[in-house]
């Protein structure tokens, strides 16, 4: 029997409970498919770690995590306690440290549930965006002067790579090719001329390894305009860093909502454990009241059974979600009625027909 070591970080809020039920319906799959186990091992690291030690997680916290299979993450931040920038440095860092240059953020409209755009239903929202995750904007470079003075100012740099650039669009390429043949780009090179003219330069070099794939380019302004217009328009998007966060907010409500988007933080070269969470984060608004929806770290969780080399039991998920939407079972974000954990019931009792057809 193959054997997985997955480092799990509830985290806080809506992170622990969240991922709470994709445990539960990791362990449902495992009790129908006896080829593989994994063997879970729970991570505090958090803002209550935080009050008592004074650090989200621990110096050694790589070292840890390093030589794990994957990482599952809920969701780390409780703003009113320590402030983000302080709580959210680990988890960029994890991506930076560990080479997770592409961040895979699909958004897919599933039958049952409801965008909130007039006139568009599951064939128009398709879309995966594949964010750069391990420089950009996010590159930890700058400094502050004159600090408490009426002259105070901030300095932040963003840094991209022409290395970076290249292996996360060859990326996005490689996932155009499996998918609708279609690979927008997404910058702002009419305004930031060094950094996003070099992105322009990077994509001209690789067209002609890759003219089966329809390439568009659009600025971030009219691309958010767009994804509103005409979803249908987009199949694979890459973006920076900054860039790809902001639009899996947007690509995310278009299919329902955050509760319902996955992300993978992925290590292609294996090198590093690739990490899986949700797209959303701890949601105080709702923590603690046993509504946050579960999807979004179901979602994530397969996909980590599928970067694990478990395709099957990865889309026994999957078609378990989607039976659990087209039956009309939704949690309160999507207007319906089940609590966290009853919604998380259904699903497992998807996976059981599934298996039994
Ligand atoms: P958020 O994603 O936590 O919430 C945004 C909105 O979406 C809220 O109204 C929330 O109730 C709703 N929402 C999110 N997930 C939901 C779910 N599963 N079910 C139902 N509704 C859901 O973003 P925010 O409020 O800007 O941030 C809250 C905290 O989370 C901050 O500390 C922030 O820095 C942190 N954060 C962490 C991560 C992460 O750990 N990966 C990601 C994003 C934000
Ligand atoms: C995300 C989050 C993080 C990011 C924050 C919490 C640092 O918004 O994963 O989308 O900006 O990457
Ligand atoms: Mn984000």
């Amino acid at each position: 029997m193959e054997t997985f070591e997955i480092l799990v970080l509830p985290g806080d809020g809506i992170g622990v409970e969240v991922t709470e039920q994709a445990l539960r319906v990791l362990e449902a799959i495992q009790e129908s498919d006896a080829s593989f186990r994994l063997e879970l091992k729970m991570l505090p690291w958090s803002t209550d770690y935080y009050m008592e030690h004074g650090h989200t997680v621990p110096d050694d916290y790589l070292d840890t995590l390093r030589g794990s299979d994957a990482i599952f993450l809920g969701a780390l931040g409780d703003p009113d306690r320590v402030p983000d920038h302080i709580t959210l440095k680990p988890l960029i860092n994890i991506r930076q440290a560990f080479d997770q240059y592409a961040c895979v953020r699909p958004a897919r409209l599933f039958p049952g549930v409801r965008t909130p755009l007039a006139n568009k239903g599951p064939s128009d929202i398709d879309i995966l965006v594949v964010r750069e995750n391990s420089e950009g904007e996010y590159v930890d470079n700058g400094g502050k002067f004159k600090v408490g003075t009426e002259d105070e100012f901030a300095v932040q740099s963003a840094l991209h790579t022409r290395k970076g650039i290249e292996r996360v669009l060859r990326f996005g390429f490689d996932l155009a090719r499996e998918r609708r043949n279609h690979l927008t780009m997404i910058t702002k090179s009419n305004a930031q001329r060094y950094a996003y003219v070099l992105w322009d330069l990077v994509l001209e070099g690789l067209e002609g390894d890759y003219t089966d794939v329809e390439i568009d380019k659009l600025h971030v302004d009219a691309a958010v305009m767009n994804f509103v217009r005409w979803p249908e328009r987009f199949d694979v998007v890459v973006a920076s860093n900054l860039f790809g966060d902001i639009l899996t907010d947007l690509s995310g409500i278009l299919a329902g909502g955050l509760g319902l988007s996955p992300s993978a933080n992925i290590n292609p070269e294996r090198t590093f454990p690739s990490m899986f969470e949700p797209v959303h984060g701890s949601a105080p608004d709702i923590a603690g009241k046993g509504i946050a929806n579960p999807t979004a770290a179901i979602l994530s969780a397969a996909n980590m059974l599928q970067w694990l080399g478990l395709p099957k039991p990865a889309s026994a998920v999957h078609a378990a979600v989607e039976a659990t939407f087209a039956q009309g079972s939704t949690t309160p974000d999507l207007g319906g009625e089940l609590g966290t954990a009853a919604f998380t019931d259904r699903i497992i009792g998807n996976l059981a027909t599934g298996f039994l057809r």
